[in-house]
């Protein structure tokens, strides 16, 4: 009896120290972060910046993969079915986490149920931007020539399900054009290029890869679809204040894994990405951009999590009617 008890004992000491062991070990390689839009868009910046950051929290390098396709949902499927061993990581957001599952009803991934939630990484503002020489001056101007000759604007976004094509949708609906022509990118990062060269006529993205654009007056803004102006683009007016009060949305970006990710791995990517918000640099960087810094009850996994089913709610009896269409 006495033999089993220190057997036991010994047994249960051993688990210890390999559960200690486990947990001290994570991260032993480097991680990879899905990025599932092609590079030079909101998801694609938002991404390096952050995790060129948590790189140095977490002791190993977090590498950024482009996995582009079907509206950001080819990335994270990969990402969300992976091994559950933080080794793969997925930045999401409103489109591929609260959007996609109203719009893909085959959706191999469930973001309510069927994943972990790391955090919130940045809420971005969504602006309706367009080539720089389109014809009308102001949203009032856009809205009236849009409606008048839906035939001659091309919108652009990054595949159904993705932000732009969810912001787009919500505003050609407001506007009651929604058959208008739009054209399919795998990321707003192309988009971007084809809307700077004057092929497409506008888009709706955040605020992360066109603020620049703006500054350099490459494409122009009518409007900003928060309730405040950004103070990264302060003179471009609120769609309250342009004439159009009731197109209203807030985008965000944040980071999941796959369900079953072991907790003291979870703990070690949801601190990084805490450190990461907290860095004097990141803010920076994403502050320039118009990135708003999430409070920190906004970046913890439930409240990430809270923000996604909120906004799932939201979207879906729109967008399932807006692709029934
Ligand atoms: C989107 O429209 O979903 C994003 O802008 C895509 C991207 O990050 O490129």
């Amino acid at each position: 009896m006495k033999k089993l008890v220190y057997g036991l004992a010994a047994a249960l000491a051993l688990t210890a120290a390999g559960g200690a062991l486990a947990q001290s070990k994570y991260p032993e390689k480097p991680i990879t972060m899905i990025v599932p839009f092609a590079a030079g868009g909101p998801t694609d910046i938002i991404a390096r910046i952050v995790s060129e950051n948590m790189s140095k929290t977490l002791g190993q390098q977090v590498v950024v993969e482009n996995v582009a396709g079907a509206g950001g949902t080819t990335g994270i499927t990969r990402a969300l079915t992976a091994a559950p061993d933080g080794y793969t990581i997925a930045m999401g957001h409103l489109g591929t986490f609260s959007a996609a599952p109203s719009t893909y009803p085959n959706l191999k991934y469930d973001p309510i149920n069927g994943m972990q939630t790391i955090g919130l990484a940045g809420g971005t503002p969504i602006l309706i931007v367009a080539k720089k020489d389109f014809a009308p001056k102001d949203l009032k101007e856009f809205v009236a020539f849009v409606k008048a000759n839906p035939d001659k604007v091309n919108e652009a976004h990054a595949g159904v399900g993705s932000v732009s094509w969810t912001t787009c949708t919500l505003l050609k609906g407001q506007l009651g054009v929604p058959k208008l022509n739009s054209v399919a990118y795998r990321g707003t990062g192309p988009a971007l290029n084809d809307l700077v060269s004057g092929q497409i006529e506008f888009m709706c993205d955040q605020i992360v890869s066109v603020a620049e654009q703006v500054k350099a007056k490459t494409i122009k803004a009518y409007a900003i679809a928060s309730a405040e102006r950004s103070p990264a683009l302060p003179d471009v007016p609120t769609t309250k204040e342009a004439g159009l009060p009731e197109y209203q949305i807030e985008a965000w970006n944040g980071i999941a894994a796959p369900k079953g990710t072991p907790k003291d791995v979870v703990d070690k990517l949801v601190d990084a990405l805490d450190k990461a918000l907290n860095d004097e640099g990141v803010k920076k960087r994403l502050l320039d951009l118009g990135t708003v810094i999430p409070t920190a009850a906004e970046r913890t996994p439930d409240g990430f999590a809270a923000l996604i089913k909120r906004d799932a709610d939201k979207l879906t009896p729109v967008l399932s009617a807006a692709v029934k269409q």
